[in-house]
């Protein structure tokens, strides 16, 4: 065994979690949990892979069940495709396979839904065969204690990180080398913040040597950045004005902002007062556009806010217009409130 496999098993038998999945060898459970585990945190999924397993504890059960029933205790995982996949495949396996999991890594890869992570996972698990998992933990891990700077998103990243980890992984027990190197990426080799001090591998790990642990693994793609156009309604009614509370989960949660009407576009002031959206907000209150701010900008890690601040003159009270999280203000007690960067820019330049 190599060095690297040596060090990352003794480290897992020491760290590893327990979990349910890793009591088993049986390759339905195991396809069940890594289909659960695709797009899904551990502990969001374990609550789904228990009930799955319990209700449907053979492959010919999830075959026979009814497609509605599955997707009823899926609610809830979002993905539904991967559900779909599922029933489909555990019919397939069950028609042309009398109910026995393909033992293959070639023919479980042919499985729908199943890539070459989930089919190198069950390969190595279900039946030791020496097939290398790489997901997001093992391009971390590799990428640092190697040195390896080829984008992990580039065609020759992945062969690059493929080759490397079939070639570490430890022939006489597959299955645990690759939950090794997986629950090390996931527990101490995180993505930010790693405690390299107490890592075993630190003596052999290029990045923490060289120390460029946040610069490795490198992407060459940057992460898409989504484009909203928020329009922000300042209402006045006399001295009042109204706010409203961020109760969504989110970078705002529990800062205030004003009553807000998202578009799908820039709109310019003619476009915006004939939307459907602003009619349906203002219903018949009498009303004047007392101004029309400027564009401000906003960037965040994974979104560009486009905002603009429409000023509105209410001949009589807002309050039937204001949803359950808004609440009325004197103007002036604006300061009192905690409020994204954005709407205190707002506030410094008009008041
Ligand atoms: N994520 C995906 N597969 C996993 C596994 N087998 N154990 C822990 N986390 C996982």
């Amino acid at each position: 065994m190599n060095l690297f496999s040596k060090k990352i098993t003794t480290w897992y038998q020491q760290n590893k979690r327990d979990l349910p999945w890793r009591k088993t060898k049986d390759a339905y459970l195991i396809w069940l949990s890594e289909i659960i585990l695709q797009q899904t945190r551990v502990d969001q999924g374990m609550a789904y892979y228990l009930k799955f397993a319990k209700e449907f504890p053979t492959v010919k059960h999830l075959a026979k069940a009814e497609n509605e029933k599955i997707m009823k205790l899926w609610q809830g995982l979002g993905y539904y495709s991967r559900a779909r996949n599922l029933h489909t495949t555990a019919k397939i396996i069950t028609d042309n396979y009398k109910g026995k999991f393909p033992d293959q890594y070639d023919d479980i890869l042919l499985l729908k839904g199943v890539g070459e992570y989930t089919a190198a996972a069950i390969a190595s698990f279900a039946f030791n065969q020496p097939h290398a998992v790489v997901d997001g933990n093992v391009y971390r891990v590799l990428s640092r204690v190697f040195g390896i700077e080829t984008p992990i998103d580039s065609s020759q990243g992945k062969k690059e990180f493929y080759a490397l980890a079939n070639e570490l992984i430890d022939k006489k027990d597959p299955a645990m080398h690759n939950q090794a190197i997986m629950e090390f990426g996931a527990i101490q080799c995180k993505p930010v913040s790693p405690d390299c001090s107490i890592c075993p591998l630190s003596t052999m790990c290029f990045a923490y040597s060289k120390k460029r642990i946040l610069e490795l693994p490198v992407k060459s793609k940057k992460t898409k950045v989504r484009n909203r156009y928020f329009n922000y309604i300042v209402l006045n009614h006399k001295t009042s004005t109204a706010i409203n509370k961020r109760t969504e989960k989110g970078i705002w949660i529990n800062l205030y902002d004003f009553p807000l009407i998202e578009t799908n576009e820039e709109l310019n002031e003619e476009e915006f007062l004939r939307s459907q959206q602003w009619k349906s907000f203002i219903i018949t209150t009498k009303y004047t556009v007392k101004s029309v701010s400027g564009g401000y900008k906003h960037i965040l890690s994974h979104q560009k806010i486009y905002a603009r601040f429409w000023e509105i003159d209410c001949k009589e009270s807002f309050n039937k217009l204001l949803s359950k999280t808004c609440i009325t203000i004197k103007k002036e007690d604006i300061h009192k409130y905690a409020v994204p960067r954005l709407i205190e820019n707002y506030i410094t330049r008009t008041t």
